[in-house]
Formats: structure tokens, C-alpha cells, sequence
């Protein structure tokens, strides 16, 4: 290398040189976006307290590995939507529902575990869904927006405004979403397999309307991941083990899956369809499935044990699940963990674990797996966009 052959000054010169092109590679032209603010909309996949401060409290073990305590997240640690958060140089979400020392300055989270895209009707609600479809999160959002812009136009400039979005970010915002695998879930514990893809239709009709309202409501740049393999889920797999005909070669149940994916051949044509009905909105899929899908089938390969293995188990001789608790002499007693959670894909059962969410992050967040295929980072200079 010619490059050991300099002395020390002209080293250090060449050494300085490296360094600022670079960075000029780095930040210039293809610094990632500012985005400022995140609006994030879905089931327990990327719930961040919702669920939790509105149902009840998430007991402990969750988020021990991350944040130390439970956190509101189905998981030991960050969601695909915190790295997320973090690849854009932007403050974790807080729940909108999380009263308690939220701010939303940069964006906020309607995300909630056990919501559905469909709108909640008593069938759901009796089968242990919640009220906070998609429509609900839809409505909540725009209360926000709307109540954000009418303290602003009273109090510009005044403390009040310290944790709220800036009312000029809104359509500047990246909108993300993940949602329908609970709608899957309901309809394989409660519908045969031919009603269940008879529903899909209507369901996907439902995210329709939500985006077209958000769009309304000046939502342009949207990143909307498609639902994971289901029928990979150890929760499925262990009570309902599928018959040798129904297991596929990683081990999943193979109906499930292709329930879920013909739900993501419907959910990508209907986006399709959203970008032409649409003028100047920028709608990018992304099949999360996929690469939930590589990391389970090759779960040793990327370092992680069995895939229908699970962190978060009942405690001694009790049936707790990881997000029950009970009373046994006084004292409240919490499912406990295993020892090194790092190693598994799942947390609990149904919910993965910060390592297989970081490792999934990192899979999509280049763009790899989203339709067009932008990194996220980019997708603010979508056709139409400076910001
Ligand atoms: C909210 O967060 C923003 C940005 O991180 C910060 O500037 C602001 O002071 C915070 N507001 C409150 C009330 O904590
Ligand atoms: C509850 O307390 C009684 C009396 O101290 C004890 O014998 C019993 O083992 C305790 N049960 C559990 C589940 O800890």
C-alpha cells in the first residue's frame, strides 16, 4: 500500500482527506431525512403504552432488557417502530392514551395492542379485541392535529405548546403503520378458513378509508409494513400444533401463513390502487414478513435458538402467561424470564424480543424489502416533497 510509504504529515493530510469524503459521502447528497415527527398507527407490534395505560398495567418482566421496567411494550425491550425512531434521529414515541408525562413534540404512537383494522363490533370485543381500531386511532390522531392547531392559533410561543407537534410538521411527517394481524388472529380462532378470506376484502377496504382520511388530513409520506407470518408464532404453533400435511418446511403452520399472505397480496394491490387515487402522496410497502419470515427459518444462522422458543414463561407450577399476574399470600407474582433473551426470537409467545426486533429493523430500514425500494431515510424526497 502506497499509503505506508508517506511520512507522518503527509499521512495525517491523507488521513484527514479519507475523513472528509466521507463525511461528505455521509452528509451530503444523501443525508437522511428530518423528518419531524413520526405518527404511528397499529396493533402490539409497535404499541408503546397505549394498551397499557389504558387497560391496565403491563406487569414486569416486560421490558427489563431495555428499559428496566415494564414500558408498555409487548417486549423486553424497543419495537421495530422505536429503532425506527432512533435510525431518524428522533425521541421515542410516547402513547398518545399515555397521559403521564408524554410528549409529543416529534410525533406520537395510536398504536394498541389487541386493536384491529376492522372497526371493533361486540364479536371482536367478546373474543378479547379492544375498541382502538385503526378508525379510533384515525380519530384520535385528528383530535390531536385539530387541538394542537387551536392552542397554537390562541397561545403561539407559550410553554403550552412545549410538548405538542408544530402545527406546519404535520404534512411533513412520515406516517407508519402495522396493523391486520390481530383481524388474522381473530378470524383463525374464530371463523373457518373460507370466511376468513371472505372478510379480507372488507378489512382491507378499512385500512382504505383510514388512509384516505389521514391523506385528508394532510398525511403524505406513509411506510406501511405488512402483516408478519402468523402462522409462525410459537403461541399457535404449541396450542394449535397443525397437522404434518399443514406444516411447512420451517416448521410453521403453512394455512395460517398463506391466510397472512394472501392479506399482503390484497393490502400491496390496494396501496397500489391508494397511489393513483391520491395525488402527491408517497405510499411505501414493506414486507416485514419476509424478513420475519428469513430470520425464523434460519434462526440458528443469525444466532438465535429455536424459533418457537420463548423467553417470557409462567412461573413454578402456575399457567401465567408472561402478561398476567396473580396473588398468592398477599404477594403479586409475575411470570420471570429466561436467562438470556438475546438469544430468542420470541418473548412471550406472540410478541418478539428486542433482539429479533433490532434484527428486523435492520433488515428494513436500508429498503431492501419496501415497494419502491427507498430506504427509509430517503423517503422524504419522494417526488413532491423538500423537507
Ligand atoms: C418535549 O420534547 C422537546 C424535544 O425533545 C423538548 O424541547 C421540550 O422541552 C419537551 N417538552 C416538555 C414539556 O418536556
Ligand atoms: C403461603 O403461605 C403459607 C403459610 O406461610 C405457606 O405454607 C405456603 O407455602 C405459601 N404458599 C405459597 C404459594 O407461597
Amino acid at each position: 500500500m502506497t499509503f505506508l510509504r508517506l511520512n507522518k504529515k503527509s499521512q495525517m493530510a491523507a488521513a484527514i482527506g479519507v475523513v472528509l469524503v466521507a463525511s461528505l459521502l455521509y452528509f451530503y447528497p444523501s443525508k437522511a431525512c428530518q423528518f419531524p415527527a413520526i405518527y404511528n398507527f397499529g396493533d402490539s407490534n409497535s404499541d408503546t403504552g397505549a394498551a397499557s395505560a389504558a387497560f391496565g398495567r403491563l406487569p414486569p418482566p416486560y421490558g427489563e432488557t431495555f428499559f428496566g421496567k415494564p414500558s408498555g411494550r409487548y417486549s423486553d425491550g424497543r419495537l421495530v417502530i422505536d429503532f425506527t425512531a432512533e435510525h431518524l434521529g428522533l425521541p421515542l414515541l410516547n402513547a398518545y392514551l399515555d397521559s403521564i408525562g408524554s410528549n409529543f413534540s416529534h410525533g406520537a404512537n395510536f398504536a394498541a395492542s389487541g386493536s384491529t383494522m376492522q372497526p371493533v363490533n361486540a364479536k371482536l370485543y367478546e373474543a378479547g379485541f379492544n375498541p382502538l381500531s385503526l378508525n379510533v386511532q384515525r380519530l384520535e390522531f385528528e383530535q390531536l392535529k385539530d387541538r394542537t392547531e387551536e392552542i397554537y392559533a390562541q397561545a403561539e410561543g407559550s410553554q403550552i405548546t412545549s410538548n405538542l407537534p408544530k402545527p406546519g410538521d404535520f404534512s411533513k411527517a412520515l406516517y407508519t403503520l402495522d396493523s391486520g394481524q390481530n383481524d388474522l388472529h381473530y378470524g383463525l380462532m374464530k371463523l373457518t378458513m373460507k370466511q376468513l378470506k371472505e372478510s379480507i376484502p372488507y378489512i382491507i377496504n378499512q385500512f382504505s378509508l383510514s388512509i384516505e382520511k389521514l391523506y385528508q388530513k394532510g398525511a403524505r409520506i406513509f411506510w406501511i409494513h405488512n402483516t408478519g407470518p402468523i402462522g409462525c408464532l410459537p403461541f399457535f404453533v404449541i396450542t394449535t400444533p397443525p397437522k404434518r400435511e399443514d406444516t411447512d418446511q420451517s416448521g410453521c403452520i403453512n394455512s395460517y401463513n398463506e391466510v397472512a399472505q394472501e392479506f399482503n397480496k390484497q393490502l400491496k394491490e390496494q396501496v397500489s390502487k391508494l397511489r393513483t387515487q391520491l395525488s402527491g402522496v408517497a405510499l411505501y410497502y414493506v414486507d416485514i414478513y419476509t424478513v420475519k419470515y428469513s430470520l425464523i427459518r434460519e434462526a440458528n444462522k443469525y444466532g438465535f435458538l429455536s424459533p418457537f422458543g420463548y423467553c417470557c414463561r409462567h412461573y413454578g407450577d402456575s399457567s401465567l402467561r408472561c402478561w398476567e399476574k396473580e396473588i398468592r399470600n398477599g404477594t403479586e407474582i409475575f411470570a420471570t424470564s429466561c436467562s438470556d433473551p438475546l438469544k430468542y426470537i420470541s418473548w412471550d409467545g406472540i410478541h418478539y424480543t428486542e433482539a429479533a426486533n433490532k434484527w428486523i429493523a435492520n433488515h428494513i430500514l436500508d429498503g431492501s424489502f419496501s415497494d419502491p425500494p427507498v430506504p427509509l431515510g430517503k423517503t422524504c424526497r419522494s417526488p413532491g416533497f423538500s423537507n
